[in-house]
């Protein structure tokens, strides 16, 4: 049978999940969702509220400004890519700052934003026909997802692609700096009290340190293959 399935992707901070995501999703005709997109959404949102502005960074007054906040994914035809929206502004070009980058961690613990970011996920993925990648996608979103990835790779190796990334969009960042920030956030993803980032026992997992792309997208191409037509 040829049925529509969930793909959820999982796994470390630039471990290379959104790209092997979206090769998924262009191949299969599936619609991507970058989780962490609307994570960073969120943070920007209490970046411009000046919510890390003050030393005591005060979770109720930010838990109130909530409803305030909506955000959509739209096709962009020109980039051939689905953008963020929040509240009618394209944000996509400004959630990767390395601004962004070091606060989202402290917004993806608030159980309230993860409560209100898990049921928009639940709802695009109503249909099934998505590649979904995240920290907590198949573990806690979608737990009933056909096929489950674990991504991981050494910290230099992500460091190195993340540093990479920021220096082609013009960030003046070092590769320390950037290993730094990796280093915190696989501590944050990992110790988190709600849907910490941890590998599910029926995930499969892909180290991908010492693999090209092309043997990535081989193996789970097989995978799918199998899985859809089980
Ligand atoms: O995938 P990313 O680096 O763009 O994600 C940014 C942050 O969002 C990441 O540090 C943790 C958080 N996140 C999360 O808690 N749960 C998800 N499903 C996706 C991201």
């Amino acid at each position: 049978m040829n049925q529509k399935i969930i793909i959820a992707i999982d796994g470390y901070s630039s471990s290379g999940k959104s790209t092997l995501a979206k090769a998924i999703s262009k191949k299969l005709k599936y619609k991507y969702i970058d989780s962490g997109a609307i994570y960073r959404s969120i943070a920007l949102f209490a970046i411009r509220k000046k919510i890390f502005d003050s030393d005591l960074w005060n979770t109720q007054n930010f838990i109130s400004l909530l409803k305030e906040i909506n955000l959509k994914f739209k096709w962009n035809k020109k980039y051939n890519r689905t953008d963020i929206f929040l509240n009618e502004e394209n944000i996509q070009s400004k959630i990767r700052s390395e601004k962004v980058t070091t606060k989202v961690s402290l917004i993806a613990q608030l159980p309230e934003v993860r409560e209100k970011l898990t049921f928009m996920q639940r709802n695009i993925g109503k249909n099934k026909g998505i590649v979904i990648d995240g920290r907590d996608v198949g573990n806690y979103v979608f737990p009933k997802s056909e096929l489950k990835i674990f991504m991981k790779g050494s910290i230099e190796i992500r460091s190195y692609r993340r540093y990479q990334d920021l220096k082609k969009r013009g960030e003046e960042v070092s590769y320390e700096e950037v290993k730094k920030n990796l280093i915190y956030r696989d501590i944050m993803d990992t110790s988190r009290k709600i849907s910490p980032l941890k590998k599910s026992a029926d995930s499969i997992e892909i180290d991908n340190t010492f693999m090209s792309m092309e043997e990535q997208l081989n193996l789970i191409f097989q995978l799918i293959h199998k899985k859809k037509n089980k």
